[in-house]
Order: structure tokens, then sequence, then C-alpha cells
């Protein structure tokens, strides 16, 4: 158990509870918990029935990821469990809204995750006025997180953001930048916006965005088990984040904007080819669970 614990929230980012569980032994606490339909696509129960040749009904699949959700709802704290909505191109507002209405009612601390597209922004903006709790997914850009702080003003509860480091360090653009802008821009907003940084893929992921102030991180449990190891490490003034992949190559940073948070949420500029490949991973990933795709 850390000594002293962070002021970011600390969050397990998978689809197995019993992961959820191990860490929890380990820390003697889990703030949250991020799933998506990739994590739930690798469900060691979802794996098992695929390995006997079954696949799924939509009902079915969805069946599986309200039985992985509620396993997992009583093993975390406050920053609750994140339950990604079903959505490629084509879904709409309103049918992204039924679903996340639904999910929500599984479980009492659910926070329904709509991709950063403008159909899952106006779904977040109608969420949030029927008090619903969000976490916008697959965010990419300062301009999609000023976005999501115009589209969910006014919203009861905070509002979660998830910028996604890791697969901006992928392609060697610095993840961490984002992050940074992000928080830098939020400075001038209300707070109802809290960052959560997400696609980890190493330990100084966690450390930076600890050093940030993100108000939450989700993290692989393998990343959390490196912390725990190393004996729980916070950041302090001696702590320089090294922008590099993971060949030592240097990031290109993402230099900051200027932006104007009151502006009108369908005034940002959206796009990032990134979200747009996420979404369709997220899809592929979903469906190759399916009758459908067999
Ligand atoms: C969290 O909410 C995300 O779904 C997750 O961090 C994605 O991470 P990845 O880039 O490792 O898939």
């Amino acid at each position: 158990m850390p000594g002293v614990r962070p002021l970011t929230k600390i969050l397990v980012d998978g689809g197995d509870p019993d992961e959820t569980l191990r860490v929890r032994n380990l820390f003697g606490f889990v703030d949250g918990q991020t799933t998506n339909p990739t994590f739930v696509a690798k469900n060691p129960d979802v794996q098992r029935l695929i390995a006997s040749g079954r696949k799924l009904t939509w009902d079915e699949q969805k069946e599986e990821y309200k039985k992985i959700v509620q396993r997992i709802s009583p093993l975390v704290g406050n920053a609750g469990v994140s339950i990604e909505v079903f959505a490629d191109f084509n879904t709409s507002a309103e049918e992204m809204l039924a679903q996340g209405k639904e999910m929500f009612s599984w479980i009492p601390n659910a926070y329904i995750k709509y991709p950063c597209i403008y159909e899952g922004l106006r779904a977040a903006k109608m969420s949030v006025q029927q008090g619903m709790r969000v976490n916008m997914t697959l965010c990419f850009s300062q301009e999609q997180a000023a976005a999501v702080y115009a589209a969910t003003k006014g919203a009861k509860e905070p509002v979660y953001v998830s910028p996604f480091v890791g697969r901006l360090d992928d392609r060697g653009d610095d993840g961490m930048g984002v992050v940074a802008n992000i928080k830098k821009i939020y400075q001038d907003g209300d707070g109802h916006v809290h960052v959560l940084a997400a696609s980890f893929r190493k330990l100084e992921h966690l450390l930076y965005s600890f050093a940030l102030g993100a108000e939450l991180a989700t993290s692989p449990a393998k990343i959390l088990e490196q912390w725990a190891a190393a004996g729980f490490p916070l950041p302090d003034q001696n702590f320089r984040y090294q922008a590099v992949d993971k060949n030592g190559n240097a990031l290109r940073p993402i230099p900051y904007k200027q932006l104007e948070l009151n502006a009108s949420w369908e005034s940002f500029d959206l796009k990032h080819e990134l979200t747009d490949q996420g979404i369709k991973k997220f899809v592929d990933d979903y469906k190759s669970t399916l009758k459908s795709a067999a």
C-alpha cells in the first residue's frame, strides 16, 4: 500500500475483475476502473466461450459485459466504473444515449463512455442534462477536450475526458503533451471536467500524470504492479519526464493552442485520425465475439 497516496485517483484499465481484485489486494484500494470493447472481448470468461466454439448474440455480449462490470463495481471507490457504448460511424447520438441509459442502470457507480466525435458529444450533452455521469473517450487533441468542456457545461457531476497517451506515443507524438495542454486550458474553466489520463505504456506515464495533476489516471494492472514493486514512488521536484519512445528516440512535441473554452462546442475541430482508428478497432474487437461475425 502506498505510504502517501497521490492526489490523482488511480483506476485499473482492463476487463477482468480478478485483475482488479489483485490490484486492490496489493494497494489496499482501487479508485475506479475503465473498460472498453477490446477488454470485454479479452475477458477470460468471454474468451472461454469463444474457445469452446461459441459466438455470442448482441444480447449475450451485453449480458457478459454487465456481469463483468457488476463484479468490478463493488471493488472500486468513487471514481466509478466506466462502461463504453457500442458506436460505429453510423451510430446516432440518440442510439448511444439509449445504450448509455441502460448501462448506467447496471451498477450504482457507472460512468458512460462516449467517443469524442460529433455524435458522441451530442450524446454526452443529453446525458449530463439527464444526470448521467460520462467519460469522453478516444480523446487525442486539445480541441476535442475543449469541445467536451463546452458541450457538458452545467453538468452536476464531474465529467471525465480521457486523453490516450500511449497511442500518440506509438506514432511518435508526445502523448503526455496533450495531457499537459488540456490541464493548462482547463485552468481557465470551472473545473467540471476532470482529466483521466489513459492508454499507458510505461510507469513514467503514471508518474508524470501525478506530476501534471491529472485528476485521474487509468493504468494496466501490469504497470500498477511495477509501481508497487518499486515501492510506490511519487514524483518529487527532481522528477523529469523523458518524452521518448521505447527506443529512446525523442517524441514530437504537441504545441499548446490558445482556444476559447466558452465557444460553442460545435465550433471546435473534433477530427482526429486516431479517434477514427480507435472506433474502428473497438467495433472490430466487439464484433469478433459475435455470431454475426462468424
Ligand atoms: C481507457 O479508458 C482506454 O480504453 C484505454 O486506456 C486504451 O488503452 P490502449 O491504447 O492501451 O488500448
